[in-house]
Parts: structure tokens; sequence; C-alpha cells
């Protein structure tokens, strides 16, 4: 394979290598899986616990004593930004009698400060005061009942927790996943958009969706304008830890729309065309030849306005769409400018619920003014977004996810049906099969991809 330094031009036309399918066992994915408490308590116990969670973002905690707190199911974390400006996370859990430490989700604090009886936890989760110290038959409890510590590493700007003390790295766990988001520099990238919904469907569902292109043609039925949606022409990639990749070829009209010489393309199509100063008229009599032009062009104006991570980009990156699920619930589309973050967590308590966010990033070239593209509409380039939470239906997710979520509600209500007895999936929806049988393998105490 060509490295960068060889021969530039090879490498960036060189295609993602492709995956083998992973072996199935055929198990089948049935509706208990969705709504049985006993399957969500051996998912959570067996699997949950076991596995690596994108959880928070560093930017939002830059200074010492800055905390994110967010929850996954039954459990809240809080991460901290260290006096050395590393970060550490804890179970939000005070060793005394288990009251919550922090409800906010994000603050700035000196210590934390148990409100129930006063105890003193410092950034590195050190007990250092309890009142009335000696009173206590066991021992003084400083310096012994200190918070819970999980492992925690950060990369593309996220902050992840392991529960497993004994967990494997990071990078070891994303496997492919990390040097494709690498280059892209995503660390550096702003948030414009923060949506978090709670949906009346298992966490799974959501997943499920994002693991399949199937819907597309009828679920969003207006978007083929300007991505190759016919799956024929699209890389379906599964990973053994259990992540998944689909590769879709962007900037060209779909061959769903089977366009000829002499016709005019698609109004979206036409407009992603001029933005980059390409004149739709010369691609009349050749309309599938977009998205070769549209990547010289994106590479010269990224040189012109500073899109410095262009630099990192094979072509295919600077055109097309990288859709990631990454195990167990984080879903992520990848263009060369956008970073689309769709994450189900589980409820608390109830299998037939989950919460949903819907945040999207963008780069941060030095020379652009323009305003970004985000799912829910175009934002100014310096707005400050709030984080905001809600029910399922009080509010917009955008357009292309409210589609989604349309159909989510009512597949969990079928689910339930003694008439459903299990998925019939075609090949191209063989990511949700693959990711299933990684859950099974975790509740089988099977560590993914190793039988062992
Ligand atoms: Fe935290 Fe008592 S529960 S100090």
């Amino acid at each position: 394979m060509a490295t960068k330094l060889e021969n530039l031009e090879e490498w960036r036309q060189s295609p993602p290598e492709a995956q083998p399918d992973p072996e199935n066992t055929g198990h089948p994915i049935d509706g208990y899986r969705y709504f049985s408490q006993e399957f969500f308590h051996q998912e959570w116990e067996e699997m949950w616990t076991k596995v690596w969670i994108l959880l928070g973002r560093e930017s939002e905690i830059p200074e010492p004593g800055d905390y994110q707190m967010e929850e996954v199911g039954p459990e809240s974390f809080i991460m901290v930004r260290q006096q050395d400006g590393s970060i550490k996370a804890f179970y939000n859990v005070c060793q005394h009698r288990a009251a919550r430490l922090v409800f906010n989700d994000l603050d700035s604090v000196e210590a934390f400060i148990c409100p129930y009886h006063g105890w003193r936890f410092e950034l590195d989760g050190e007990l250092t005061y309890a009142r009335d110290a000696e009173d206590f038959p066991e021992g003084d409890p400083c310096g012994k009942m200190n918070l819970i510590e999980v492992p925690c590493e950060t990369f593309a700007g996220f902050i992840w927790i392991n529960m497993n003390e004994d967990c494997e790295s990071l990078r070891e766990y994303l496997g492919p996943v990390w040097d494709d988001w690498e280059a892209y520099g995503v660390d550096k990238w702003k948030r414009y958009q923060a949506l978090t919904g709670e949906m009346p469907n298992n966490w799974k569902v959501i997943q499920d969706n994002f693991n399949e292109s199937y819907h597309l043609p009828t679920v969003h039925p207006e978007s083929d304008s300007t991505v190759e949606e016919n799956y024929k022409y699209t890389q379906f990639d599964m990973f053994p830890e259990g992540h998944a990749r689909m590769w879709m070829k962007s900037g060209v009209p779909s061959q769903l729309l089977d366009l000829k010489p002499g016709d005019e393309l698609p109004e979206a199509m036409q407009m992603t065309l001029r933005a980059y100063g390409l004149d739709p008229e010369d691609f009349r009599d050749n309309p599938y030849g977009t998205r070769e032009a549209l990547q010289k062009a994106k590479r010269a104006y990224g040189e012109s306005k500073g899109y410095d991570h262009y630099e990192n980009l094979k072509d295919h990156q600077l055109t097309d769409t990288y859709h990631y699920t990454i195990f167990p619930s984080t879903a992520v589309s990848v263009w060369a400018d956008g970073f689309h973050f769709l994450r189900s967590r589980p409820h608390p308590t109830d299998p037939t619920k989950c919460i949903f966010d819907n945040w999207w990033y963008a780069s941060q070239p030095e020379g652009e003014t323009a305003p970004v593209n985000t799912a829910a509409g175009q934002v100014p380039r310096d707005a400050e977004v709030d984080h905001e939470v809600f029910k399922y239906g009080e509010k917009s997710m955008g357009f292309a996810i409210d589609q989604d979520l349309a159909v989510t509600p009512g597949q969990q209500l079928g689910l339930r049906s003694r008439a459903f007895k299990g998925v019939y999936l075609s090949h191209q929806e063989w990511r949700i099969r693959r990711y299933h049988e990684v859950i099974d393998e975790y509740i089988n105490g099977v560590r993914p991809g190793t039988k062992t």
C-alpha cells in the first residue's frame, strides 16, 4: 500500500481497506432483547460494564476543577480536569452512604463536597475531610473511602470511560477507527448542535437504524441527490471489536436516479458544485463526473481558506460520507468538515426507553467565515451552542433525524408483539446482525473477535 511520504498522489487516491465479513452465528434477533428486564440486566452487567463509552468532551472542562457529569443507564460519572491538565473519571457516588455528589452537567469546583454530611473529596478523588472522623469504629475514613475511579482516556477531543478496570487501551478497542478519525483532527472541532431527547424505544432500536442504509430511500426519500445511496456501490466493513464502517461515495448523484447524458443535475447537486466554483452545466454530458471535480476544487478551496486538516485527508475523504457505529452505542457520520454524533444511552430502569444525543461538530479553518451547515440547519460560525434536553416530540432534532425518530417508537411497539418472530435481514443490513452477536458474545463471557 502506498504511503503518503512515498507517493502522495497514489496515497490520496487509495481507498479504505475493505474488511472481510466476520463469521455470523445466525443467532435469532427477536423482540425479547428490546423489552425484557432480564435481558436489559444481563446486557448491563456483562456488556456495558466492560466496554469503552464515549462520554464527555475535553473542551467542556478546560481548567482544573472543571467537571462534566454524564449518566449511562443507572450510573452517573464525573469527569474532572486535574491540576496537571489530565482528566480523571469517577462514579458520582459518595462512599459514605451513597449520595450523589453533583447534579449539574457542567460546573467548576475546588473539591467535591457531599451535600449530605459534608465529606470532602479532592479533584483526584481522595477523601480529605469527614466530620467527626474519630467516631468511626472501622477507622478514620479519610484517605481510605476515596471516590471510585474508572479508566479514562481521551481521543478525538472526547472523554471515554470504561467500568472495567482491566480493560484494553482505547486505541486497541477502537482498532482502525482510531487512524480514520485522527486524520480529520476532530479534537480541534467545535460543537454547533447539542440536542438530547428521551425516546420511547430501547437504545438498540436507534443503533440498529444507524447500522443500515436500507431505510434511506423510504425514510429519507429526498436525500439521494448528492450521495450514492445504491448499496451496490457502498462499502460495508465490520471490525472484530464490534464497530462498523460504511463508505458512501458522495458529491455525486445516486445511481438510483439513473441520470443520462444531457439530464439536468438535481438542485442539491447543483448547489454543491456552485459552492466550490464549479458550473453544473459543465457536467451535462457526464452527470456522474462531479465527485472527482469536487475533490480537486475542495483541495484548492481548502488551501486558500486554511483547512489545514485536508493535508491528512485522502481525496475520497474530501467528498465522501463515512458512517461509523462505535460499539456499543455511538453512531457517527464523518465528512471532511462535519462530524455528526448520534448516541443512544440506556434508560436507568426501563428497557423500552433510551436517552438519545444528537450533536454536531465542525472544523475550524482559520480563514473561513461561512456559516456551518449542521443537520438542523445553518449556524453562524461564531455561535455558542447550549445543550438542550427534552422529551421525544417536544422539539425538532433536525429534519433527517426527525425522519428516523418518527419510525423507531412504532418499531418498539412491534417488537413487543406476539406476531413478531425475529428480524429477517438483507445482506446490506448485516451490521445489525454482527452488532447483536457482539452483545451476545459479551453476555456469554467471550471477548468479541476472539472466541475466548
Ligand atoms: Fe456523603 Fe454522607 S452520604 S457524606
